[in-house]
C-alpha cells in the first residue's frame, strides 16, 4: 500500500514511516521536496538497520502535493495550526478513493498545562477531523493515532501496549486504518464510532500531556481496561 505522510519530516512522520515501511511504500511529504527526500533517506537507513532482510517496503520523499497525489492513504502529520491550510492547498491532488487520516490534535497552552480547542462552526464545537471532512467533501476521513507518543513510535524496538481509538464514517476506510494499526506490534485498534466521536478522541490528548506535566507520567497513552 502507498502511504503519504504529509509533513512527514516531523516527529509523528518519522515514527509512522519507521513502523509502516516494513511492509508498505511510505512517501514523506514536505513543504520542500529536498527536505522530504533527505528525511526519507535518513528514515530508510534506520528502517533497514532494524528490519534487515525482512523489510519489504520502502521510504521515499518529495513535496506534499506529490506525496498526496501518489498515495492510497494520506496521513496529515502536521501541527493543527497548519494542517488544514496545507491539505486545502493540495485538495485538487486528492480523490475520493483515497483515505485521509487525521491524528491532528487542536489544543492550546494555558497558564498551566494544555486544553483542547475544538473548531467552532455555526455555534457548535466540532473536531478537527470533522472540519476536514466538511471541507474535503467526498474524501473519507478517519481519526486515529492522537495519543501515540511519537518518540516511542520512532523506536521500532519499542512495543506499544496501547489502544488506538478510531472514528470514521466510511466502513472501508475504517477497516483499512484498523488493518494498518494492527501491523504495529501490540497496538490495538478500537473503533469508537462515527467521525462525530473524534471530538472525544482528540480531547483526550491534552489530558495525557497534562498528566506528564503535573504528575510526571511521561509518554503515556490510552488503554481500555476491563
Ligand atoms: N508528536 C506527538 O507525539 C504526536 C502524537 C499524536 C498526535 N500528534 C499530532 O500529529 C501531528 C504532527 O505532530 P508532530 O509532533 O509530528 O509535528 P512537528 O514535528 O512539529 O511538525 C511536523 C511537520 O509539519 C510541517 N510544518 C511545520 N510548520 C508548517 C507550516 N507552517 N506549514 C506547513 N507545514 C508545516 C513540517 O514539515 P516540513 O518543514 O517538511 O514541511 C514539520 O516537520 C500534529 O497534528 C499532532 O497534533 C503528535
Amino acid at each position: 500500500m502507498k502511504i503519504a505522510l504529509l509533513g512527514g519530516t516531523g516527529d509523528m512522520g518519522e515514527g509512522l514511516a519507521l513502523r509502516w515501511s516494513k511492509s508498505h511504500e511510505v512517501i514523506i511529504g514536505s513543504r520542500e521536496a529536498s527536505k522530504g527526500a533527505k528525511a526519507a533517506a535518513d528514515y530508510l537507513a534506520k528502517a533497514k538497520a532494524f528490519y534487515g532482510d525482512s523489510m519489504a517496503g520502502s521510504i521515499s520523499g518529495t513535496s506534499n502535493p506529490e506525496a498526496a497525489a501518489e498515495a492510497e492513504i494520506v496521513v496529515l502529520t502536521i501541527p493543527h495550526e497548519f494542517a488544514a491550510s496545507t491539505i486545502m492547498s493540495i485538495k485538487d491532488r486528492l480523490n475520493p478513493k483515497q483515505v485521509l487520516v487525521s491524528p491532528v490534535v487542536p489544543m492550546i497552552k494555558i497558564e498551566k498545562g494544555m486544553v483542547y480547542s475544538p473548531i467552532i462552526k455555526d455555534g457548535r464545537a466540532i473536531s478537527y477531523a470533522e472540519s476536514l471532512a466538511q471541507e474535503l467533501q467526498g474524501i473519507p476521513v478517519v481519526a486515529a493515532y492522537h495519543a501515540i507518543s511519537a518518540k516511542k513510535l520512532a523506536n521500532p524496538a519499542t512495543i506499544l501496549n496501547y489502544d488506538v481509538p478510531i472514528a470514521g464514517d466510511d466502513p472501508g476506510a475504517v477497516e483499512l486504518v484498523t488493518k494498518l494499526t494492527k501491523e504495529i506490534p501490540n497496538l490495538r485498534p478500537v473503533y469508537v464510532g462515527p467521525l462525530r466521536a473524534s471530538l472525544m478522541i482528540e480531547s483526550l490528548t491534552p489530558m495525557i500531556i497534562n498528566a506528564a506535566i503535573f504528575s510526571k507520567i511521561k509518554d503515556a497513552s490510552i488503554a481500555f481496561v476491563q
